[in-house]
């Protein structure tokens, strides 16, 4: 059973973990609360991988006071040496007594050794306070970890009357400038951003995230942005290869032997400093990248949320594969009329019964337009 204040402290932990949520990555987001009785002698969290974890900073706020302490911890704590050695030789060495964590680290490495070694060198361990809000601080990382793939959440930005573009592509800005300021904050959060070649050649999109300088005054990092170009038809002027942070492009894996143009298209965006990687395409001719194997690699990247800003063509192939985790839809207060583009591709259903189903997670008022959050139901 778990005390008020067991609960309050662990509360704190998960507030000091979501200051990670933008620098983290490619680690967990992760905050720690040291506290003799039902004082707080130490609080930590952690800012960036190579750089102490959470319990480490906490531990060292909190000196000799940890001895005999409790450590509430939002994630079960690491018992391998990564890039940092691990967190329970440090909370071992600081005679914590005992030791409470929100979520079991679905990480092969550390998944329960983290908590036995504990247990083995006599601390009492409690699990289990607050998980679901320690899960939802870390869809990524934990989907990752569990299927080697990244949390996929998919924006769209439609018309009171579900429209996302006018016929002839138009769609800067459907939504109002508080919607765009939002979407930063998405990007911000995320590890990558995808896009496909049709919003490329539309929009010539930047897809960075410009927001002012983070509080601690580091630098801000910026997300990999990833386009889905079967053909590699990028222009090499393209806004993306001139701002931001670092740029892949996934290609068709047959495209080479397909076109003479392929090998020095390639070259040219080689030497704008795009990362160009071929992926299986799944059309006899070539088109249309397989997008398992493009989450799949992408999680090798260690790209834990992934946020798409993509045309009804992608975001339509990502939904009818089941591939999205969550859906963000902007609904801006306009009309844009039946001759503009729909939300997303699909094939025409003949049952009602066969509609793809969603569950409102949250909704909210941004500026002038409306914010839905959505899950799929059988997820
Ligand atoms: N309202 C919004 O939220 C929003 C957001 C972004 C864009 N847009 C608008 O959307 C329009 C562009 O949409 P779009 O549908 O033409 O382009 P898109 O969805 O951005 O990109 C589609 C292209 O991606 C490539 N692709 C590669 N593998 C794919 C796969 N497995 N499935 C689907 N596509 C794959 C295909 O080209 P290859 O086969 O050549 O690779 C495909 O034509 C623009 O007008 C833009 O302004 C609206």
């Amino acid at each position: 059973m778990f005390s008020d204040f067991d609960r309050r402290a662990m509360a704190r932990a998960l507030a000091l973990a979501e200051r990670g949520l933008e620098t983290a990555h490619p680690n967990p987001r992760v905050g720690c609360i040291i506290a003799q009785a039902e004082d707080i002698v130490g609080e930590g969290w952690h800012e960036r991988a190579g750089e102490p974890h959470a319990e480490v900073n906490a531990l060292r706020a909190a000196g000799l006071k940890a001895a005999g302490s409790t450590a509430y911890v939002t994630l079960e704590p690491c018992s391998h040496h990564g890039r940092t050695p691990p967190c329970v030789d440090a909370l071992l060495a600081a005679r914590v007594a005992r030791v409470v964590f929100a979520l079991e680290d679905p990480n092969p490495q550390v998944s329960g050794q983290g908590a036995e070694a504990l247990r083995r060198a006599g601390v009492a361990v409690e699990s289990g306070l607050m998980a679901a809000e320690a899960a939802e601080l870390n869809p990524g990382f934990l989907k990752r970890m569990r299927c080697g793939r990244p949390w996929v959440r998919v924006k769209l930005a439609m018309s009171l009357d579900g429209r996302t573009a006018l016929a002839d592509g138009t769609s800067q800005w459907i939504t109002g400038p508080a919607a765009r300021e939002d979407v930063q904050q998405w990007r911000a959060r995320s590890s990558a951003i995808l896009t496909g070649i049709g919003t490329m050649l539309a929009d010539d999109p930047r897809l960075d995230v410009r927001l002012p300088e983070l509080p601690s005054g580091r630098p801000r990092p910026q997300a990999l942005r990833v386009v889905l170009d079967a053909g590699l038809k990028t222009p090499p002027a393209a806004r993306m290869l001139t701002t931001g942070g670092p740029i892949l492009i996934m290609t068709a894996a047959s495209a080479g032997e397909r076109e003479a143009g392929f090998a020095a298209r390639r070259a040219e965006l080689v030497k704008r400093g795009a990362a160009v990687e071929e992926v299986t395409g799944t059309d006899p001719d070539g088109s249309r990248l397989s997008l398992p194997e493009v989450l799949d690699r992408l999680g090798r990247r260690e790209i834990n949320e992934l946020w798409v800003e993509a045309g009804a063509r992608l975001a339509g192939a990502l939904l009818r594969e089941a591939l999205v985790d969550e859906l963000i839809v902007y609904i801006a207060p306009r009309l844009l009329g039946p001759q503009a583009r729909p939300l997303v591709e699909m094939t025409e259903l003949r049952n009602l019964q066969d509609a793809p189903d969603f569950v409102i997670v949250d909704s909210c008022r941004v500026g002038e337009d409306l914010r839905l959050r959505l899950r799929p139901r059988h997820h």
